[in-house]
């Protein structure tokens, strides 16, 4: 058979920091020792309450299918999560729980768009965002961000890619970002949320970095929206520690919820049951007693990779207020560096697995490159001497 034998919508581009995770993996096998700076995991467990809550479960519990909008427990403890966090009132059955947010992105696309609708997504961006809106027949608008705009989108940016590419149906942002931890400002964010709700443009807000923020926190676009125009994605996996039990969350406008219903009850039935009433304790006090400690070790995986990076000559280095990465511009070392080639030689010689910057900005990624630093204090250690050698000998 023949890739041609295939639909064009399949045609998508691969999610190269799982290829390289799965390379790093592959080496690790043969008995090396990687530093795995590629994908954006914490190397901790879900907090302790999280697990006691997932051992009680299978034990009491049928773990059968539930409700598709996910179990009334959860909706009901993140109704009152938000309360707590960001002061707004949201009803318990606008909470949609969800795959993780990847399927969220599917949910709100196809409950929103029909085919060949535009969405705007900036670059650099998280890599599946233009993948997933190719794969279910939409059209990318990519905007680019850099140094030039401090790496944030602004509502005039909207207006100059609508020139250019026609009406946009709905933009789709992150703050905090992937790949470069930079975060909107209340003000920014409230400008974009409003004009989108003025364009008649769906504004999807992906919230999946919040609580991982380093200088100020982050806000919600539910605190500055309109919420008729609004879907906000969420997940349980970076901040909450949980990327493997596949548990995310949407809130979704009062109309909107019967429409992602159906589309739940009939592309995934229900959200992984056993992850929902694990989740439940991810909620409590005391998960987020040990999740804040997971905070403070990535301030200081931050602040050692970029004095490291800076001091070896990779001084452009995006504002990472927020997240746990640090996006890098390779030319601040030396103007003939190119990300694929850098990464590949980083694993070879120094056994350092990171991201080229293509896989988040086909134009512009060849001069970049990511480093998460979501892993144990002694692993970045390792990986900042591993780097201090590798990075020392190219000057
Ligand atoms: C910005 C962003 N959104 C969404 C996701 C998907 O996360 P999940 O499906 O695990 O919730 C990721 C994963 O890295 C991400 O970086």
């Amino acid at each position: 058979m023949t890739s041609s034998s295939f639909s064009r919508r399949g045609d998508i581009a691969s999610f190269l920091a799982m290829d390289v995770m799965r390379e790093a993996n592959q080496l690790q096998q043969t008995g090396q020792n990687i530093s795995h700076l590629e994908v954006g995991q914490p190397s901790t467990k879900a907090p302790r309450v999280v697990l006691d809550a997932a051992r009680y479960a299978i034990d009491s519990e049928l773990i059968g299918y539930t409700d598709a909008l996910g179990l009334d427990d959860l909706r009901q403890a993140l109704s009152a999560y938000y309360h707590t966090t960001y002061k707004v009132d949201v009803a318990p059955e606008r909470f949609v729980i969800t795959t993780g947010s990847s399927a969220g992105f599917i949910l709100a696309f196809l409950a929103c768009l029909d085919a060949g609708q535009r969405v705007a997504v900036t670059a650099p961006g998280y890599p599946a965002y233009t993948n997933i809106i190719q794969s279910l027949d939409l059209t990318p608008v990519t905007i680019a961000l850099g140094q030039e705009n401090n790496w944030t989108l602004t509502p005039d940016d909207l207006r100059d890619a609508e020139k250019t590419h026609g009406a946009i149906d709905a933009l789709l942002i992150a703050s905090p970002a992937n790949p470069t931890g930079t975060m909107l400002s209340k003000q920014a964010l409230t400008e974009l949320s409003l004009d989108c709700a003025h364009a008649g443009r769906w504004f999807f807000s992906d919230e999946i970095y919040h609580g991982l923020t380093y200088a100020q926190e982050a806000t919600s676009a539910l605190q500055v929206g309109d919420h008729n125009r609004l879907i906000v994605m969420n997940s349980f996996s970076k901040y909450f520690s949980m990327t493997g039990w596949r548990i995310g969350w949407m809130i979704v406008p009062p109309q909107m919820v019967r429409v992602v219903e159906r589309l739940q009850q009939n592309l995934f039935i229900s959200a992984p049951t056993l992850s929902q009433y694990a989740a439940c304790a991810a909620l409590t006090q005391s998960a987020q007693d040990e999740l804040q400690k997971h905070v403070e070790l990535y301030r200081h995986n931050r602040d050692k990779l970029i004095a490291c990076l800076q001091d070896k000559g990779l001084t452009d280095i995006a504002p990472a207020d927020g997240a746990f990465y640090l996006y890098a511009d390779l030319h601040s070392l030396s103007p003939s560096l190119e990300s694929e080639t850098f990464c590949a030689q980083l694993l070879k010689e120094a056994q350092i697995a990171i991201t080229p910057g293509v896989d988040f900005d086909k134009n512009r990624g060849a001069r970049f490159v990511r480093f998460s630093f979501a892993r144990a204090a002694n692993e970045i250690d390792l990986a900042v001497d591993r780097l201090n050698a590798f990075l020392g000998l190219l000057r």
